[in-house]
This record gives structure tokens, C-alpha cells and sequence, in this order.
């Protein structure tokens, strides 16, 4: 029987709205699993007029009744998640052992890998700089493959052996962040302070994730995986080195959550109805001019985790291609439709021309070379934020989104037209029990 489990999968650069469709999608499921990045990312959900943005707690956390997994293939940043905690406890809403659960193997960031994050970038020359979020995301997956220097969650649950762990990997650190960035050293008995804190305010939800993962479902519950960030930004598959550090296409899902690939189940590929991308790298569709601003503004295109503007651009639908294909989508999400209401046509790049050849496959290689090959469609000026069925769309809206599907292959199953839990169309979905 095929897995009724569902992912939810950015196919751009990040920032496609996720956070709203997993809250829709998570309603119908029993756990919620993130399976890599870490604070990185930033979940916007609409509750009524309660605004949450999520970095690291799973979007199921505001719903009761749903498991929150944060996966092994994360890495895990304590004083932010007690901050996001402490957050959402003071709103009223339940976390504790019961519905959040964090794995006892995904890696902890330290405060060196924060410092270490912005010191690298700093040194960096003019156009080699990444554009990071600070996060300490790539050098805590850098000690996660180097292995000697590195902390796990795990490890918050013996204090004691906690303790001489911090300090002897914070003596390593400070040779070589002072030898290599002049950076000023830390002292390790507070960092083993701070940690012991962390211990414990989270170690009632320290556990065995994969363990719990893996028994729920061969027990048949539904389990639905969060993408982090956007295929585009994948580490092995992404626009490098101008990406991420972990592996975030669906592709990731069975190691970072510790399950089998058969597991995984349907794959929902999120789309913006056109591009962002945060941070330095390729970005083909680029408006850097009046049309980009103009998105920029609608769309609230400003970074939910470190408040930098976006760049925007047209929808790129043989990136998408490319990043769907890898993450095998099933179907897609159609988010922030309504932002592209009041322009008189919109563009969608088709493909590419690389010098003399005509490309229709993204290469991430060649995309600093490439010029977009275009189709241009009329806009609409018809507000469409209330439209509640595909039918209700002005011609036009309708005429776009039937475009995406055929260049893309795949159906669309939900139209989001605002960022209201309400304001979604079910459209041509096909996971079972949403229709
Ligand atoms: P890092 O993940 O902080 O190392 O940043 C690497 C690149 O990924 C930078 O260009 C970031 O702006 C981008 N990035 C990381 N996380 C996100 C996300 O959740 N949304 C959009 N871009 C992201």
C-alpha cells in the first residue's frame, strides 16, 4: 500500500510560504517532522490575526494533537528554540515533552559556530561572500562531518560529560578563531553554564526520534516531513557554493528523519507565483528594477529570519522543473498568487540561451552565463484575495496558473490568494482526505 505521509518541499530559493500549507496540511496529520536546517529558516503561519514565525519548532506545534519532531538531520540551536518556546508558552500555546520532540543525534550549535559564521563571511572578498543568516549553520554541519568537535543533543542529557565536552572543544576553538579571524575567545565555563540551562529546560524532549518516527509509521499514522529553506539552496544540488549547508530537497527526508525512502509518501512541491531568493548566488529571473521593487512591496518580500530584503524576480519554471524532478513532486502549492494582481502582463522563463545554445534543463553550472527565453501572460486587476474556488479567479489568474501546470508537468493542488489559513483554494489536489 502506498504511504499516506506527505512532504511539503520549497522548489525555489526558500521564503515560498510553507509555513502556511504545512498548518493546512498538518491538520490532517499525527506528527510533524522537520528534517534539516535549523534556525535558518523562518515559518510564518496566519492564525486568525495571530502572527507566529517559526525557526525551529515545527508548524504542527499550533495545532493540538500533532507530535512536533525536530529530526536528527537538523541542527539545533538550543538558545533559540528556549526562546521560541518561552515565546509560544507566553501566547498560550502547549509545548513540552508531549508535543515537541527533539532527536538525541542532531547537532547542537555552539556559540563558536555563530562567530565562526559571521567571521568567515566578513573575510570573504566582493562577490565569494554567501550571504549566510548568521545562524551558524554551516559550521555546525562542518563539525558534524569533521566529527571531533562535535556537540549533539544527546549530549545535554550528562551534564557532566556535557561540561568537559564544552571545554575542551571551546579551547580548540579559540586557537583557531583567533588564529585564523583575530577573533576574541570565549570563555568556556559560561558557554558550559548557558548549555547546562538549555539542559535543563529541553531534556524532557530529548528522545530517539527516528525510533518514534519508524513506529508511527508502520502503526499506519500519517506523518507529515517540513522542508527547510528551498531545493534551490540544497547543498549537492543547489546553485553552490552559493547555497545551504544541508541536504533540503525530498531527497533528504529519509536520513535527516531517520526512515525509510518508502516512507516518504506523496511530495508537495511549494512554489511562489514568482521567484526570491535571500543572499548572494545565481538568480536567472532577477528583476533588479522597478517590477522587482513592485513585488518586493506586495509581497512583503523582507526576510522573516534576519529582516534583509529579498530580491524578486519572474516565476522560473525550468528551475522548478529541475528542482521537481529531483524531489520527485507528485503535485504542487501554488502560494502569494494574489501578489501578482495589478500587472498588465507577467513573464515566466521557459528555458535558457547559453551563448549560442538554447537550454530547457536548469544547469546550476552554466546559470551565470544563462539569459532567460520568456512567455509573456496578461496580468488581471480583479482582486482575487476572496476567491475561494478555482472558478471564482478572473480569466487571466486561472490562464496562468493552467500555464504553470503544463510547463511544470504536474497539478496544482492548492491556490493560496492571502495569507489567511482561510484564504486557499483546493484545487486539483490528489492526497487522500483533503479534497
Ligand atoms: P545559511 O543557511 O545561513 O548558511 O545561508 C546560506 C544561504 O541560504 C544564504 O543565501 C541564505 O540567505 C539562504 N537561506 C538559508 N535559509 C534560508 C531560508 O529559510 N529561506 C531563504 N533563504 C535561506
Amino acid at each position: 500500500m502506498a504511504s499516506s505521509n506527505v512532504a511539503v518541499i520549497g522548489l525555489q530559493w526558500g521564503d515560498e510560504g510553507k509555513g502556511k500549507i504545512v498548518d493546512a496540511l498538518a491538520r490532517n496529520c499525527r506528527y510533524v517532522t522537520r528534517f534539516c536546517g535549523g534556525a535558518n529558516a523562518g515559518h510564518t503561519v496566519l492564525v486568525g490575526s495571530d502572527k507566529y514565525v517559526l525557526h525551529l519548532i515545527p508548524c504542527g506545534i499550533l495545532t493540538e494533537g500533532i507530535v512536533n519532531i525536530v529530526g536528527n538531520g537538523v541542527v539545533f540551536d538550543p538558545a533559540g528554540a528556549v526562546q521560541e518556546i518561552d515565546g509560544l508558552r507566553s501566547r498560550g500555546v502547549m509545548v513540552n515533552g508531549n508535543n515537541l520532540k527533539i532527536s538525541t543525534n542532531a547537532h547542537m550549535v555552539m556559540p563558536w559556530h555563530k562567530r565562526e559564521d559571521v567571521l568567515s563571511e566578513a573575510k570573504l572578498s566582493a562577490g565569494k561572500k554567501i550571504g549566510t543568516t548568521a545562524r551558524g549553520i554551516g559550521p555546525c554541519y562542518a563539525d558534524k562531518a569533521r566529527r571531533s568537535t562535535a556537540i549533539r543533543v544527546g549530549d545535554l542529557l550528562d551534564p557532566e560529560a556535557l561540561g568537559l565536552k564544552i571545554r575542551s572543544v571551546a579551547a580548540h576553538k579559540n586557537e583557531l578563531l583567533a588564529a585564523m579571524y583575530g577573533g576574541e575567545p570565549m570563555e568556556p565555563e559560561i558557554v558550559v553554564a548557558e548549555y547546562t540551562g538549555y539542559a535543563n529546560k529541553l531534556s524532557e524532549m530529548i528522545t530517539n526520534t527516528g525510533a518514534i518516527l519508524r513506529k508511527a509509521i508502520s502503526a499506519g499514522q500519517r506523518v507529515l516531513f517540513e522542508g527547510g529553506q528551498g531545493s534551490m539552496l540544497d547543498v549537492d544540488h543547489g546553485t553552490y557554493p552559493f547555497v545551504t549547508s544541508s541536504a533540503v530537497t525530498a531527497c533528504g527526508i529519509p536520513s535527516g528523519a531517520g526512515i525509510p525512502p518508502s516512507a516518504v509518501g506523496q511530495i508537495v512541491g511549494l512554489i511562489k507565483a514568482y521567484t526570491t531568493r535571500v543572499g548572494a548566488g545565481p538568480f536567472p529571473t532577477e528583476q533588479d528594477n522597478q517590477t522587482g521593487q513592485y513585488l518586493r512591496d506586495k509581497g512583503n518580500e523582507y526576510g522573516a529570519t534576519t529582516g534583509r530584503p529579498r530580491r524578486c524576480g519572474w516565476f522560473d519554471a525550468a528551475a522548478v522543473r529541475y528542482a521537481a524532478d529531483i524531489c520527485g513532486v507528485n503535485e504542487l502549492a501554488l502560494s502569494l498568487l494574489d501578489v501578482l494582481t495589478g500587472l498588465d502582463e507577467i513573464r515566466i522563463c521557459t528555458g535558457y540561451r547559453v551563448g549560442e545554445d538554447q537550454i530547457d534543463e536548469f544547469d546550476p553550472a552554466l546559470m551565470n552565463k544563462a539569459q532567460c527565453i520568456y512567455q509573456t501572460v496578461k496580468g488581471w486587476d480583479e482582486d482575487i484575495t476572496d476567491c475561494a474556488e478555482f472558478d471564482e479567479l478572473p480569466d487571466q489568474a486561472r490562464q496562468y496558473v493552467n500555464t504553470l501546470e503544463s510547463l511544470l508537468g504536474r497539478p496544482i493542488g492548492f491556490i493560496s490568494v492571502g495569507p489567511e489559513r482561510s484564504q486557499t483554494i483546493v484545487h486539483n489536489t490528489r492526497i487522500e482526505g483533503l479534497k
